[in-house]
């Protein structure tokens, strides 16, 4: 078989070691790819918005499958120009994707569908956001409609920073159009867990659980990131929350996108909060986490080929989805100054340590590979994963393996997997 999968990060270099492993793969391709990708796939050319091209080369190279990790692709609709083509393809359609697309539709399923999620309002017009706010419970919190790369999301602690947040997001545009439309939403509190799941339209299977760390800094510090490290399983995902979440939010939103005539194929990945009222929904994206699928997708037993088919197929029922009963930690190596200003283009080395080692992954984010060898090319430059028996363990061995690799202004938070003494 032949496997294309389009995306450039560090989710994509994890969901290609997967491919690898599947018995039916004889060649992947990763349009655009990157660095490390480079060494298990053949890096094409192509970024993952031209969707005439995506669409011409998977034709003339006979791809048996396209596998989109990307969120802008998908919202975008290539899932379905590539269908239109014949070509088979894991992830949702347009109609479904726009999941994550658009908070103002998730909210509104979440709604009317009675799925948990903190309480809120759309709207499309500034004045009367602002009415609105006059009287809104402090904090509160403005996300903008559209995909923002994580960062359309402003909480604010008065009136008047959520006037600014107003002004910033609807009026400055400062997230494009995405800023069209906005939620003002709940401030909700209680541990964050991504829960990511296999779909087929019908039927849906949750993988492993996972939690993330956005904030730059150690301590939940400093700016919002794409995420600096993530561990699975989560702690605080106890067999309670699991048991509530299949009751009212997992089965639930796979029905309601049904029910909508949006039936969702693709991975679903659930972000909750666990708050004193129970689980409640945050966000629904409608792809693998990054760095989500880093920790999740080393645990997983499962041929991931054989997985996606059966979610193109409908035929997810038939699969007994498994997990190593073991843990992961990965550690996010960044370049000093993320997410606002950094230097790029400094070489990399160590990354010959990972070849032999059994257990540990070195996931390739934002790298280049140059006549100097492989340099830093990005905000988030690798994502150092080291399984363990446990949670300890693997953070003990993640943090190792982070300093078998050195570049210059080479970053990271030391408190990945923190939360694990306080479970
Ligand atoms: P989102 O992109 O919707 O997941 O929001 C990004 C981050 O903002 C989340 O991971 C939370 O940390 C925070 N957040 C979003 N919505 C809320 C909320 N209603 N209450 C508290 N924090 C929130
Ligand atoms: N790690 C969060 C995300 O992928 O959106």
């Amino acid at each position: 078989m032949k496997v294309l999968i389009v995306g450039s990060g560090g989710r994509e270099h994890a969901i290609a070691a997967s491919v690898k492993k599947s018995p039916k793969v004889d060649k992947i391709y990763c349009a655009p790819g990157n660095a490390g990708i480079g060494q298990i796939a053949e890096c094409v050319p192509i970024g993952a918005m031209e969707f005439d091209k995506l669409v011409e080369f998977a034709r003339q190279e006979e791809i048996d499958l396209t596998i989109v990790g990307m969120d802008d692709p998908l919202v975008g609709g290539l899932v379905d120009a590539m269908e239109a083509a014949g070509l088979r393809v894991f992830g949702p359609r347009k109609n479904a994707a726009i999941l994550e697309g658009s908070k103002a539709f998730s909210k509104d399923l979440m709604k009317k569908y009675g799925i948990p999620t903190a309480a809120y309002e759309n709207f499309d017009d500034p004045d009367k956001a602002l009415a609105y706010l006059e009287t809104a419970k402090m904090p509160v919190v403005l996300k903008a409609d559209g995909l923002a790369l994580g960062k359309g999301v402003l909480i604010c602690q008065d009136f008047e920073e959520a006037r600014a947040g107003v002004r910033t997001i609807m009026q400055d545009r400062k997230f494009g159009d995405a800023g069209s439309r906005m939620v003002i939403e709940e401030f909700m509190t209680g541990r964050e867990v991504s829960v990511l799941s296999f779909v087929d339209g019908k039927t849906i299977k949750i993988m492993s659980s996972a939690q993330d760390h956005k904030r730059a800094q150690d301590g939940d510090q400093g700016l919002n990131t794409g995420g600096m490290g993530t561990m699975s399983p989560s702690p605080f995902y106890t067999k309670e929350v699991d048991e509530f979440c299949q009751k009212h939010i997992y089965q639930a939103t796979v029905d309601a996108m049904a029910a909508e005539g949006r039936p969702f194929k693709g991975v679903i990945f659930f972000g909750l909060m666990l708050t004193e009222d129970g689980p409640k929904v945050l966000e629904y994206n409608a792809r693998f986490g990054d760095p989500e699928a880093q920790v999740v997708l080393p645990r997983m037993k499962n041929d991931l080929i054989e997985v996606a088919e059966a979610c193109i197929d409908g035929t997810l029922d038939r699969i007994d989805l498994q997990f190593e009963d073991n843990a992961a930690v990965c550690v996010v190596l960044a370049s000093e100054g993320y997410p606002t200003a950094y230097e790029k283009g400094f070489p990399i080395s160590g990354l010959e340590r990972f070849d032999q080692a059994e257990g540990y992954y070195c996931f390739h984010a934002g790298t280049k590979k140059t006549e100097k060898g492989i340099v830093t090319n990005g905000g988030r430059v690798l994502g150092v994963t080291a399984k363990g028996a446990d949670l300890k363990q693997a953070r003990a061995n993640a943090y190792k393996a982070a300093e078998w690799i050195t570049f210059e202004n080479k970053y990271m938070r030391h408190d990945i997997g923190k939360a694990i003494d306080e479970a």
